[in-house]
């Protein structure tokens, strides 16, 4: 199996409605193609975690780059793993801001709304800690011995990630609920929206 990431420029501004039609993709995806990652969002700029059978990744990766969403896509890792690092989510997803940033050990007054594919390029501590914040913590401390308190730290590590993950959908799919109404292009499909995201916080 492998592991790349890399960073990209996004070809226009996202919406939020943008942004889950994104996700949706995503989600439908890579399941079928036992494909497993992160993926943050900021100022127009993505960052993305990927891994699974070099094939599927590579396929993957392919497709991206050719998809006018986005452009200059960079790698910034690809290493071979022996298992998976993002194994609890098909695609996790967590649009950036300041305080994600300087949780991740960015410097202070850091903004997300000016973050840039260049900036990531520059800072890979920074972009090493995001995605370790978000990792699957077994596979982290896989070498430790297993104390039970580590045990139970390890599963608030990552319930703490999936309620994340649950939030920004749901965060999402309330803000094209909002957007649209800004609109008035409120239809039933917002209100179905309203309903998955009251799903979404649901499960939390
Ligand atoms: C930043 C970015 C990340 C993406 N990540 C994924 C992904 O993880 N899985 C996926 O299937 N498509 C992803 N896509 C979408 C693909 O480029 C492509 O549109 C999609 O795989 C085609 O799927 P379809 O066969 O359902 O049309 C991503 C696109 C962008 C711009």
């Amino acid at each position: 199996m492998i592991h790349i990431s890399y960073v990209s420029r996004a070809t226009s501004p996202l919406s939020a409605e943008d942004l889950l039609a994104l996700l949706r993709q995503c989600l439908v995806n890579n399941p079928g193609n036992a494909v497993t990652g992160m993926l943050f969002y900021a100022n127009g700029t993505f960052l993305q975690a990927l891994e699974g059978e070099e094939e599927d990744v590579e396929r993957l990766l392919r497709r991206i780059k050719v998809d006018p969403r986005n452009t200059d896509v960079q790698l910034l890792h690809r290493r071979q793993i022996a298992r998976r690092e993002y194994s609890d989510w098909t695609m996790g997803f967590r649009r950036l801001t300041d305080e994600a940033l300087a949780a991740a050990g960015a410097a202070a007054g850091t903004r997300a709304a000016e973050i840039n594919p260049l900036y990531l390029v520059q800072h890979q501590a920074v972009v090493d800690q995001l995605f370790r914040e978000h990792v699957d913590p077994t596979a982290l401390d896989a070498g430790l011995v297993d104390d039970p308190r580590d045990q139970l730290v390890r599963f608030f590590k990552n319930e703490n990630t999936r309620m994340r993950s649950q939030v920004e959908l749901a965060l999402l799919m309330l803000e094209s609920v909002t957007d649209a109404a800004r609109g008035a292009g409120l239809t039933e499909r917002h209100l179905q929206l309203c309903t998955e995201a009251l799903q979404s916080l649901r499960q939390i």
